[in-house]
């Protein structure tokens, strides 16, 4: 069994993209490993969140984060800003961290020149407080995409650098997990691309929105003209439409309009009245289990009391190692 670390931000709510991506790996390695998921309020900070946006993303994120299917019996779930220990880890790691790898950093310069007004010192350190989140678990992976690798390969940095200044192997050095090939790949309404890719509202469907919002947004998908050459190839706005319906409804339908396609007799209106209903039939229970979350702040605390001693019972045991290590020690 290896230790597991993964933070998400609490920005934005889940759309059927994340969870059949992301949180479909997450439910599935919750079983098999030592798994610990946090909500990264600190992170968001870079962006000088109001008092109250703060906090209603983090609760956002929590409720949406269990209404997913994340397990709290099982994995380990906090708010990163309930275990200081990590702040304690991240300034000692930025010790030891250089402005030239820290400047180089992909996200870090997108930031930089998107927020040209606020490029804080928090932003050029992200990836040292990431660093500290995941070691501060001695974790063996984290579930991450593609766009957080060059972070993983700083945390590694990190961990050797400070098992080598110390002469002593202490961090584990983490790899990303994901399953790839393996997840359902899930399109955005568009017309090109991943679901939840472009920031513009419409390309998405999230897990909390009203029927009537995925009506609107699903009426509204990027079609074609229509095909009319029996079985010819699908372009990508409608591919996606099919790939949707084939997450979410069942296999008599798909076949349906997959014939009505290939005989050139299909109905968009009639394929997305469908997929729609299909949409809000399958995101239901999550729309409810949202619902009842969001209104019972004594079961989130509860959760989140849990959490916190979890976290940070496996926080101050690595912290008391380093402080031992570095040389903090009693008189
Ligand atoms: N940087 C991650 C993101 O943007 C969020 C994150 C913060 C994270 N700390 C982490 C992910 C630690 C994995 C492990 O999605």
């Amino acid at each position: 069994m290896k230790t597991v670390v993964s933070g998400i931000r609490p920005t934005g709510k889940l759309h059927l993209g994340n969870y059949f991506g992301a949180l479909a790996n997450f439910r599935k390695m919750q079983h098999e490993h030592s798994c610990y998921f946090f909500i990264a309020d600190y992170h968001s900070l870079t962006t000088h969140p109001t008092p109250n946006d703060l906090h209603g993303n983090v609760k956002q994120a929590l409720v949406e984060f269990l209404a997913a299917g994340i397990d709290h019996e099982i994995a380990t779930i906090y708010v990163q800003s309930d275990v200081p220990q990590v702040t304690e880890l991240y300034l000692l790691l930025n010790m030891n961290a250089y402005m030239g790898e820290l400047e180089r950093v992909t996200t870090f310069k997108e930031k930089a020149r998107k927020q040209p007004e606020n490029i804080n010192a928090g932003l050029l350190t992200y990836p040292t407080l990431m660093a500290a989140d995941i070691i501060i678990h001695k974790a063996h992976m984290v579930p991450v995409g593609k766009d957080q690798e060059q972070h993983l390969e700083l945390t590694r940095t990190f961990a050797r650098r400070f098992n080598r200044m110390y002469n002593h192997e202490f961090f584990p050095e983490p790899v990303a997990y994901n399953f790839g090939n393996n997840l359902v790949k899930i399109p955005g309404l568009d017309g090109t691309g991943k679901m939840g890719k472009s920031e513009g509202e419409g390309n998405a469907i999230f897990l909390a929105d009203e029927p009537e919002v995925i009506r609107k947004r699903v009426m509204r998908a990027v079609t074609d003209a229509g095909p009319t050459q029996p079985n010819q190839e699908k372009p990508e706005p409608v591919q996606n439409l099919f790939l949707l319906m084939k997450a979410v409804s069942d296999k008599e339908t798909l076949d349906y309009f997959e014939d009505q396609y290939n005989h050139c007799t299909i109905r968009y209106g009639d394929l997305k009245k469908k997929l729609a209903e299909d949409i809000i039939r399958f995101t239901e229970p999550f729309r409810n289990r949202i619902r009842e979350l969001s209104a019972d702040d004594v079961y989130l605390r509860k959760v989140l009391k849990a959490g916190r001693e979890k976290a940070s019972e496996s926080a101050a045991k690595t912290i008391r190692e380093v402080r031992e290590i570095i040389g903090f020690t009693e008189f």
